[in-house]
């Protein structure tokens, strides 16, 4: 099996436990964290044409159909895939779901969407800068791409099985594993990740003329912080970053 395959096959095998952790309201960091500030920042959606890249089972893909978006979801797990199209049929919210790698989007015209979202996702797609220049590709022009990404400066690396902060390894881009294995998850489980430098992943979007016009570091909402007295950690070193970035095509 080639090393993507098992990058694949992890999100494959985790596709139950995740389900189970993200529709059962345990991924905290996602409904009081992350969600509440990168809905803020894409605003109104109402009749665009959204692509949802790395979906997952689809719970943000939802929440982007819900509030009157025309959607797509890809992502290259056929078994998170297959999950999100069952809750589709129970849910009809119009959701087009595809199995494709970020990488590859030839499936899609260029010029189309209004919309790429990227939640949580990039850092785990392991050929990024080809996945943003088909972002660029299929955006139309002053379309935005906005992502969401564990903050670069302050996640935590796993190296030969010890736990690094990457304050003490920034500069060196790593591939390595992620072992989920909280209390709160039905089973645990293992995916792959990328530490990338903020430079990395400007320069890429540099690159595909995606210019950035906001970066946030979001905070807890004030629920959370009651509900899930662990999300302080958060009002002193924040955990993610979204960014929005626009595609400003050539004028000539
Ligand atoms: C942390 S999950 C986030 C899923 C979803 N965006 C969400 O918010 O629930 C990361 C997702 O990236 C997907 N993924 C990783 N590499 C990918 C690639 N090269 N192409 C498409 N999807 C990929 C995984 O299958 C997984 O669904």
């Amino acid at each position: 099996m080639g090393k993507k395959e098992i990058i694949k096959k992890e999100w494959n095998d985790a596709a139950e436990s995740w389900v189970d952790f993200v529709r059962k309201g345990k991924d905290y960091y996602r409904d009081e964290l992350n969600n509440p500030a990168t809905f803020k920042l894409i605003g109104d959606v109402r009749g665009r044409i959204v692509l949802d890249l790395a979906c997952g089972e689809g719970y943000n893909t939802r929440i982007l159909a819900r509030k009157g978006a025309k959607v797509t979801g890809v992502d290259f797990s056929e078994k998170l895939i297959e999950l999100a199209r069952r809750q589709e049929a129970k849910e009809k919210l119009g959701i087009q779901y595809r199995v494709l790698n970020a990488a590859d989007l030839k499936k899609f015209s260029s010029n189309h969407f209004h919309l790429v979202t990227c939640f949580m996702s990039l850092q785990d797609i392991e050929d990024y800068e080809k996945a943003i220049s088909e972002v660029t590709r299929v955006l139309r022009n002053r379309g935005r791409f906005v992502f969401s990404i564990p903050h670069p400066c302050f996640e935590t690396i796993i190296t030969n099985g010890k736990r690094t902060s990457a304050t003490k390894r920034y500069f060196e881009t790593v591939k390595y594993p992620v072992k989920w294995k909280m209390e709160r998850l039905a089973k645990p489980f293992r995916t792959t990740s990328f530490h990338r430098t903020l430079t990395n992943y400007f320069d890429a979007l540099y690159r595909s003329r995606l210019f950035v016009s906001r970066l946030i570091e979001p905070k807890p909402t004030q629920k959370g912080l009651l509900k899930h007295p662990q999300l302080r950690e958060v009002l002193v070193k924040p955990q993610s970053i979204i960014v929005e970035s626009i595609k400003c095509a050539h004028s000539n």
